[in-house]
């Protein structure tokens, strides 16, 4: 039967070949395409980012405005789509619409799924991410029971999505030119981040040929569990939970306590073992988005960082070189924004969308691309026969 590793966790296992994205667990460092993410963090745009993740390069002005273009050109939903968020119960969780919702899309876009033709590749990329933050806006409009706000294509892509969001048929609504740059680096934060448990089951779904659309849902399946993009709705629960900066002691101890399953949210990466880049832009988003928006006395934040400090000088966290990861700060920042906890993960998925894309889009065009199937070591029972019910 041959011979193979045994790697559960996929510690020590690559998956296959990249130019996506780089990553030096050890330094800190993150590329995209070879560019620092501090340098697209601070200097480019998120639908810029998008381009470069999928295509290599960065746009010349001219290959930007075609690409704005295809973006914009698909934002809307069909019509029918937005059918299938009433059959939802309003108290959903709007990850689950999210699977069901973006699932549901290869029902519909039929000349986008040919995975072997070019423009259909491109087709499907652009309408991923176009719609999803649609998707996700609709998703949040119908869990609070207002009417869904339809896309404005004159605004940027995170202000755009502020309006889906916010806006209400009887209120003008503007939106806050610094909240919608931060919005647009907290997209451009999580663009990607190579060979995650979510990419690895986009690639997987898609290593079969299957739909684009039905991949991505598998993506933000995978994403909305808690040791991954539901880290950043936990870390608000947690920081929640603690309440006071008086309370920080007891729940580091009980991070610690290997009988206890509590664990610190927002701490630990497996592959960043000095610190995340993500989380010191993140850091720096959020104390100038609280003060534009004039708060100086964030509870959260104040437990938040007491909470880094006491863990970064423990004994505990520093042998097992676990730092504030991603999704530390980003919850502290949306919730200063209004977007509500449920909705942190959805951010999450919008974001990675475009990796996610990229991502598939590189394995199906890769010629040496087989279908995923990873192996086992087989630990249950020998060979036996078959007993008849009677005797057993
Ligand atoms: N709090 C307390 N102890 C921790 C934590 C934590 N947050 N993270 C890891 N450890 C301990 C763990 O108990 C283990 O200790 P020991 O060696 O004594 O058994 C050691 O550190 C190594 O942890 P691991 O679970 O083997 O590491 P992993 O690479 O499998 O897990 C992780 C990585 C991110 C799932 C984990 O650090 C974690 O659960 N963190 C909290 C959840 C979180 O913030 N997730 C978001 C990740 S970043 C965003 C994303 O890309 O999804």
């Amino acid at each position: 039967t041959g011979y193979f590793t045994f790697d559960p966790g996929f510690m020590a296992t690559a998956s296959c070949e990249s130019k996506i994205t780089f990553i030096d667990g050890d330094k800190g460092e993150l590329l995209h395409r070879g560019y620092p993410i501090d340098q697209l963090a601070t200097q480019s745009n998120f639908l810029e980012v998008a381009y470069l993740l999928l295509n290599g390069e960065l746009p010349n002005k001219d290959e930007y405005a075609t690409f704005e273009r295809n973006i914009t050109r698909h934002t809307m939903l069909h019509e029918q789509l937005t059918k299938f968020f009433t059959g939802f119960r309003r108290d959903a969780h709007p990850m689950a619409v999210m699977v069901g919702v973006v699932g549901a899309m290869s029902a519909f876009y039929h000349d986008s799924t040919d995975i072997n033709d070019p423009a259909h590749r491109m087709i499907a990329s652009h309408r991923l991410i176009a719609k999803v933050p649609t998707i996700a806006a609709m998703a949040y409009k119908y869990s609070v029971g207002q009417p869904f706000v339809y896309p404005r294509n004159d605004l940027g892509y995170a202000e755009n999505f502020l309006h889906m969001m916010f806006s209400v048929p009887c209120e003008t609504y503007e939106v806050n030119p610094v909240l919608a740059k931060a919005m647009d680096r907290i997209l451009i934060l999580h663009a990607d981040h190579e060979q995650n448990a979510s990419t690895s089951t986009v690639r997987l779904a898609g290593s079969s040929g299957a739909n684009p659309f039905a991949c991505i849902a598998a993506g933000i399946a995978c994403l909305w569990g808690p040791a991954h993009g539901g880290a950043n709705e936990a870390v608000i629960k947690m920081l929640e939970e603690i309440g006071s900066a008086d309370r920080i002691g007891e729940f580091v101890k009980r991070a610690k306590d290997k009988d206890d399953p509590f664990r610190l949210m927002g701490f630990g990466h497996r592959v960043y073992k000095n610190f995340d880049p993500r989380a010191t832009i993140m850091r720096q988003t959020c104390h100038e988005v609280l003060g534009e928006l004039g708060i100086k006395d964030e509870p959260l934040l104040d437990i938040a960082m007491k909470l880094e400090k006491i863990a970064l000088e423990d004994e505990y966290f520093v042998e097992r070189k676990l730092y504030p990861n991603v999704d530390f700060y980003s919850g502290i920042i949306l919730r200063a924004m209004g977007i509500p906890t449920s909705l942190f993960t959805v951010l999450f998925a919008v974001a990675r969308t475009v990796g996610w894309v990229a991502q598939w889009k590189e394995m199906i065009e890769d010629p040496t691309q087989k279908i995923g199937r990873p192996r086992q070591l087989y630990t249950g029972a020998a060979a036996r026969d078959y007993v008849a019910i009677n005797a057993r």
